[in-house]
């Protein structure tokens, strides 16, 4: 394992430095069915609509995947390429004229396959993703190692959480586990009865946080989203919610977050020793193990 290890190492440190500036956000949270999926497929639609290009990375291989949320088949994934199997053009789903599907993979079967030529082949191929702005990760629920890796390698970590009082524990293990490799984490409040509601429990969160973690470290509320039986709805029918029921409160106040994000994320200077490319996401989760 050590020697694959290094192999990989020599690899990684070959891939290509390129000049791309797509920013990595990871939706995480610590239990399933809090509404990751929808709201990473919801933001990623709406940030589309407003003109950036964006990929949706589908690294929760669960039940509802994003390719069903999309109304899209995918039979391939990116550990298909990554062995050789087929490019990465293959696996892409063209959603609209501004998004792309990547299926991805929990993490746990990547370093297995790290061959040297397919790995180069890899990150040539990654530089015809050099235009995307966003990429969104829609990660696994929990701490679990390999949901942790992707939480490392992305730029803004969003972690979702519901008023259940369970959910709000497993979100904190998730906030302080984060908050031991990134200095600020992202919270959005989903299935809320009112905004009034989600600032309280942001503030319980967030002073559990400031006693525990220490001062460096920043949780900020990006906003909420109330319960709407039309978000389930969509999700069955195979339908896009926002493009659905564009006038809702729920629409409103996803706007509201992605217009957040964006502007949070665009005051941010830019490290230009990083290679902020796809292909470099993937060596940054790569050179974690
Ligand atoms: N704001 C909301 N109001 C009502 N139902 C919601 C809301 N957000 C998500 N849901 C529903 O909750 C369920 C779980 O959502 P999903 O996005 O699959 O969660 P996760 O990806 O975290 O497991 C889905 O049936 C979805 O339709
Ligand atoms: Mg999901």
């Amino acid at each position: 394992m050590q020697n694959q290890a290094n192999k990989l190492k020599d690899i990684v440190q070959k891939a290509p430095k390129n000049q791309a500036k797509t920013k990595f956000i990871a939706i995480t949270s610590g239990k399933g069915g809090v509404g990751k999926s929808t709201i990473s497929v919801n933001s990623a639609i709406l940030l589309a609509e407003y003109g950036y290009k964006v990929a949706l990375f589908d690294a929760d291989i669960g039940l509802a995947n994003l390719d069903v949320l999309l109304n899209v088949r995918c039979s391939k994934n990116i550990l298909n390429v990554l062995k050789g199997e087929c490019s990465l053009e293959d696996i892409i789903e063209p959603i609209n004229d501004n998004l792309i599907l990547i299926p991805g993979d929990s993490g746990d079967e990547i370093l297995k396959y790290s061959d040297q030529f397919i790995y180069e082949r890899f990150f040539d191929e990654a530089t015809s993703l050099n235009d995307l702005d966003y990429i969104i990760i829609d990660t696994g629920a929990g701490i679990g190692e390999n949901t942790r890796l992707f939480l490392n390698a992305a730029d803004e970590v969003i972690v979702v959480t519901i008023p259940d009082p369970a959910a709000i524990t497993d979100a904190y293990a998730t906030i302080k586990i984060t908050s031991k490799f990134k200095n600020e984490v992202h919270l959005v409040l989903n299935m809320v009865k009112n905004q009034k509601e989600a600032k309280l429990i942001y503030e319980k969160i967030n002073k559990v946080a400031k006693g525990n973690i220490g001062s460096n470290f920043s949780l900020e509320l990006l906003g909420s989203i109330p319960s709407d039986k039309n978000i389930a709805k969509s999700i069955r029918n195979r339908t896009i919610f926002v493009e659905e029921y564009p006038s809702s409160f729920a629409t409103a106040d996803l706007k509201d977050i992605v217009k957040k994000l964006i502007l949070k994320v665009e005051h941010k200077v830019l490290d230009s020793r990083k290679d902020s490319s796809f292909g470099g996401f993937i060596k940054r989760l790569l050179e974690q193990f």
